[in-house]
């Protein structure tokens, strides 16, 4: 594989060379002239370049004016689609606005600086290379980012088994959608499913839904939740058993992150309520499943290496900085629509454009809403920290008391939680009142934990 990085900054360049001078034969230039000479001469020796990496913001002609004016070229050229260098966008802070206009102007794939060697495996790999990893790959002497880049890439070449999501969900969106769907109808759907059915009339009597008397048949239970909350305790029960494990260390990471993302789906129902969105139930799907990367990373990895400790906290960062990718292409095979691939990729994102889709900003306030109130996967303190590297150190990520937490203590501090909300650009971009928003959580944050415990 030739690889051509084109960056102004050194030590951009200096990074990326060290990732990713073991895949192939590289070459780092500073700006998009030398890069048009290399290109040139590539092309002239009848040795065109397979990979090139972009730096968005370059003084000068920038990295998308490079990029447009590369695809046009070959384009002129007429090279077929399949032989056009592949090119990937690098930039320290990337918007969705900005990623729109990559992706239109032709570029293959896009990563956030610091850039690590799993993500640019992972992007190489969806790309069609097998790039070459550093680290031996054996039982004794994995690392964790040899660990995930072995999965990603297995995963890229269809070895790995993907989850399987109840049709039944799916089928109850539509009975729903129709006229006028009645009860029997619903039962019909639910009743195929043996698994959910059980547990549903369990919920049912639970504290949350409880009756006067028992319910003993699916009929009943359906009843009593109505048409209205049938979907979202089916999806909450479709989602929760994907996060079961046999492994005793794999199941308490799983508990946690399913709280976190129960806890994110009712704070976007909710969220979304407040704003009279019409498609809570999705909205309420949309939180369940955005950190669903995250499950089959964990999941796959306990698999193929049992003995690493899955609650490492290395281990969880390297999870963490490639689950939003990993996850919208796993939804993507999944046949999820466009808009949960679209939040599993973006919902950490910091700054939000005024026409950003609605689901994508109340899952994102959820996101940081949950964090807030001490449903994070990591403690909300590292979460947001900028991850710093050390260049000494061939760049590896370092992040503080990085930890998966779900916080039993927490109470909540208006001052504290105001100030947070005050610096969301998704709470902007909704024109939600923070005073508002506080009330919500006070209301429904007692309950969150209580039910996602139910499932
Ligand atoms: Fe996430
Ligand atoms: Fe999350």
């Amino acid at each position: 594989m030739k690889i051509l990085i084109v960056d102004d900054e050194e030590i951009s360049r200096t990074i990326l060379l060290s990732k990713m001078v073991h895949m192939g034969t590289c070459v780092a230039v500073n700006s998009a002239k030398t890069a048009l000479a290399e290109l040139d001469k590539a092309n002239s020796e009848n040795q065109p370049f397979d990979v090139i990496t972009l730096d968005v913001s370059m003084p000068g002609v920038g990295g998308q004016e490079l990029l447009e004016h590369i695809r046009k070229k070959e384009v002129q050229n007429k090279i077929p689609k399949n032989d056009r260098v592949k090119i990937l966008m690098i930039t320290a802070r990337m918007n969705l606005g900005t990623i729109n206009a990559c992706i239109k102007r032709g570029c293959n794939g896009y990563l956030t600086k610091p850039v690590s060697e799993v993500q640019l495996i992972q992007s190489l790999s969806q790309m069609g290379f097998e790039p070459a990893t550093e680290e031996k790959t054996d039982k004794e002497s994995i690392s964790h980012s040899a660990g995930v880049a072995e999965i990603i890439k297995r995963f890229y070449s269809g070895k790995i088994v993907l989850p399987v999501f109840p049709s039944i969900v799916r089928e109850i969106e539509d009975l729903l959608a129709e006229k006028d769907p009645c009860v029997d109808d619903l039962a019909k759907i639910v009743e195929k499913d043996l698994v959910i059915s059980g547990k549903l009339i369990a919920i049912v009597n639970s504290s949350l839904y409880k009756g006067l008397d028992d319910v003993n048949s699916l009929k009943g239970a359906l009843v009593r939740l109505g048409l209205k909350h049938t979907l979202g305790v089916c999806s909450a029960l479709a989602t929760r058993n994907l996060f079961d494990s046999e492994n005793k260390a794999l199941k308490t990471e799983m508990d946690k992150l399913w709280v976190h993302s129960f806890a994110v789906a009712t704070l976007a129902r909710r969220l979304a309520e407040e704003k009279g969105f019409d498609n809570l139930d999705t909205i309420f799907l949309m939180g369940l499943v955005h950190d669903i990367g995250k499950m089959l990373l964990m999941k796959v990895f306990v698999d193929m290496y049992p003995d690493v400790c899955i609650s490492d906290k290395d281990l969880q960062v390297v999870i963490h900085e490639i689950h939003t990718t990993f996850g919208g292409v796993l939804l993507k095979k999944m046949h999820f629509s466009k808009q949960f691939i679209k939040i599993a990729e973006f919902h950490h994102w910091e700054e939000f454009e005024k026409d950003t889709d609605k689901e994508l900003l109340v899952v994102s306030l959820a996101n940081s809403l949950a964090m807030e109130l001490g449903f994070g996967f990591f403690s909300k303190k590292d979460e947001n920290d900028t991850p710093k590297f050390d260049v000494s150190d061939l760049f590896e990520l370092e992040i503080g008391d990085l930890c998966l937490e779900i916080d039993d203590e927490f109470e909540l501090d208006h001052d504290k939680i105001m100030e947070e909300l005050s610096g969301l650009s998704s709470l902007k971009v909704l024109g939600l009142d923070p005073e508002n928003v506080f009330s919500i959580i006070e209301q429904i944050h007692p309950m969150i934990k209580e039910t996602s415990h139910a499932f």
